[in-house]
């Protein structure tokens, strides 16, 4: 009999074991408070560049939604402002939140518009604009899924309030080009950088996207980029030519 139980017990325990191990490599890396993220802030997700195959299974996202101010009249173009819950990585979100405060405190009203796709949303995104303006326009403001920085969670496209309206329209919100200039002046001291630069198509792939920030890591770094007005492309480019002057 006291065999048997010791039998039983020894099976127990490769059991349990089996179990603690299994539940740690499915489990998702948690961030404990203090501890650096396990992924690249310079991540370069482009044309030539698609998402990391890991980089989904690492990237740790936060729910986020807008308070729009009162009185704000919603159709049915801008009511998911108000509806929607949006991903956005954990710093990203964090630095975002102080850009708004820096912007709200000179009377600039920015609202979360589009954050984290997933490789599926863009597929319907690309759909949606290829309907309604074509493969080409798709082609200068709309990445292939897969191949979208959006997929990253280090990106926010914002929207803002003028005079009581919400602008979410990108001819419209191009047209703004003093509102978004002040926001512009903002982005590096948070860590965000312009992305789609005017007349950088070339670089960068896509046509001027005043509305899209891309979170680098750190505002030191951010600074460096803007100030030269780099792209990003152009910044890691001569990262790294600068670690390697001798190729
Ligand atoms: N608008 C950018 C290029 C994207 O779709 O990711
Ligand atoms: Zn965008």
């Amino acid at each position: 009999m006291k065999h048997t139980n010791n039998r039983l017990l020894s099976l127990l325990l490769v059991i349990v074991c089996l179990c603690s191990f299994l539940t740690a490599c499915t489990e998702k890396p948690q961030e404990t408070p203090g501890e650096e993220a396990k992924y690249d802030y310079l991540v370069l997700v482009n044309k030539q560049n698609k998402l990391p195959d890991d980089w989904e299974s690492v990237v740790v996202l936060e729910d986020a939604q807008n308070t729009l101010p009162e009185g704000i009249e919603l159709n049915e173009n801008n009511d998911y402002l108000a509806t929607d819950v949006f991903k956005v990585e954990t710093k990203t979100l964090e630095a975002f939140r102080a850009l708004q405060e820096d912007c709200a405190n000179d009377g600039i009203t920015i609202l979360l518009d589009s954050t984290y796709r997933s490789v599926a949303r863009q597929e319907e995104l690309w759909a949606e604009f290829a309907e309604k303006y074509g493969e080409d326009y798709c082609k200068q403001y709309v990445a292939v899924p897969g191949y979208s920085e959006h997929h990253t969670g280090l990106v926010i496209d914002i929207c803002v309030i003028k005079d009581g309206k919400i602008i979410n329209d990108n001819d419209e919100m191009i047209a703004e080009r003093d509102l978004f200039a002040k926001i512009h002046e903002k982005l590096a001291d948070h860590g965000f950088i312009l992305r789609y630069l005017e007349g950088k198509d070339d670089s960068t792939g896509y046509a001027y996207e005043p509305w899209h920030f891309r979170f680098v890591g750190s505002p030191e770094i951010a600074k460096e980029i803007m100030d030269k007005g780099l792209t990003l492309e152009e910044y890691l480019t001569l990262s790294t030519q600068a670690q390697n002057p001798n190729k």
